[in-house]
């Protein structure tokens, strides 16, 4: 095994895996660094010293199932879906592994230095809607299928009057017939306009242009003539390399929102897959301005202290990559708005799809009971003291309760 002190850290990609094997662990993570570098099950002839020495990978560590190993990114390049298949592709089906975690990448400044990142990130976001310190509130329009351009703009308006500072479709709507991005566009940012003008704050549509990789930068313009001031990927499904295409075309001058749906599928075992940290820092490294980080006690399974990590990467110091805004989505409503002030802070986007548009008395309501709950959190006062001279964000008590923290 090699000692971490003989590598130029400068020239590898380090990944930290969870290994579980009967194999003893330095074996096993020999035979991966092999599987996924130089080697394979058997030395070969054009397998020299020489080539070894300077393209294979290193096993830094192999202890109590954690492994380290230093990959040389000479080998891949700055290419997302190569370093993906090197550090995370067949090492899942290696039959001697019982089951592998791959728990995090740490990259050297020479490597990031070849991406550019997010373009608006935290900073951009606020500033595009001139807001500051606080976090911004969000919607996705719900219900997330089915609305028609002109319904869909109404219930825009709707949200946006009652102050909202960012709407977005749901994940599920991009491009449909019954929808199309050119149509949904125009009628939500002309009913932005009017909301805008109402309510004297800004307000971002971010719209979903995920379809065929050939097809994104075609949504992604429609949607930008027709006046989109903020782009939506699901960048799982559609991949990050779409993401990073999307992100660093030039002509996309708006932030990207990033959803992660299918995420779950590699990051929800403990043991087997992709940690979840990994997902939100290639989103922010592939140039994610806004990237979905997790519910704060919401509906999905993360627990808090997962939530937090991706929210840890998406913010910390990454050389030059612009910190992205961590969103806090899934199962909100305004009795959660001071925990997820608590655990965020003011750099985060916080968005509610029932907890908006399932108000009682309407969008408009659930929109005002969201930012009301976010003035009394931001004045350190009680909701249940707020929510007696503010109407909606009473309704939204007595619906939905305040969360205990
Ligand atoms: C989105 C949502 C989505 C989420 C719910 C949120 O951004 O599109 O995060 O993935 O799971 O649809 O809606 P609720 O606020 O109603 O839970």
């Amino acid at each position: 095994m090699r000692e971490a002190k003989d590598i130029d850290f400068e020239k590898h990609v380090v990944a930290t895996y969870y290994l579980d094997t009967d194999l003893d662990l330095r074996k096993a993570a020999e035979a991966l660094a092999g599987e996924q570098s130089t080697g394979t099950w058997i030395r070969v002839g054009f397998e020299t010293d020489d080539l070894i020495e300077k393209y294979s990978a290193k096993v830094l560590e192999a202890k109590d199932k954690i492994v380290k190993i230093a990959f040389p990114h000479g080998n891949f390049g700055p290419v997302v879906p190569m370093l993906l298949t090197t550090v995370a592709g067949n090492l899942f089906e290696m039959k001697d592994f019982k089951n592998i975690k791959l728990l995090d990448l740490e990259f050297p400044e020479s490597y990031v230095k070849n991406f550019k990142g997010p373009k608006f990130g935290i900073k951009g976001t606020k500033k595009v809607l001139g807001v500051k310190e606080r976090p911004l509130i969000g919607c996705i329009v719900k219900p997330c299928v089915g609305l028609e351009p002109k319904q869909f703009a109404e219930a825009c308006y709707q949200a946006a009057v009652g102050g909202v500072d960012f709407i977005k479709d749901d994940e599920l709507i991009a491009n449909p017939q019954y929808s199309p991005i050119e149509e949904r566009v125009t009628e939500t940012m002309e009913a932005l306009d009017r909301a805008n003008e109402e309510k004297g704050e800004k307000t971002l549509f971010a719209t979903n242009v995920t379809d065929e990789v050939d097809k994104i930068m075609e949504n992604a313009d429609v949607a930008l003539e027709h006046g989109a001031n903020c782009l939506m990927l699901n960048f799982i499904t559609a991949g990050f390399s779409a993401l990073r295409m999307l992100c660093e075309d030039p002509s996309v001058n708006v932030p990207v929102h990033c959803h992660r749906d299918m995420f779950a599928a590699f990051t929800r075992s403990e043991y087997h897959g992709i940690h979840t940290r990994i997902v939100s820092k290639l989103a922010r490294l592939c140039g994610g301005d806004q990237v979905h980080a997790g519910a704060i006690h919401g509906k999905l399974y993360e627990d808090l202290d997962v939530v937090m990590e991706s929210v840890r990467v998406l913010r910390e110091d990454f050389y030059h990559i612009t910190p992205a805004l961590p969103v806090s989505s899934g199962g909100q409503h305004p009795g959660k708005v001071p925990e997820n002030v608590k655990h965020l802070g003011e750099d985060a986007l916080i968005l509610a799809g029932g907890g908006i548009f399932g108000h009682r008395d309407g969008a408009t309501a659930g929109a005002k009971a969201m930012r009301q709950a976010l003035d009394a959190t931001l004045q350190g006062i009680s909701l249940l003291e707020y929510a007696e001279e503010h109407a909606e964000l009473k309704a939204a008590i007595e619906q939905w309760g305040i969360l205990k923290s």
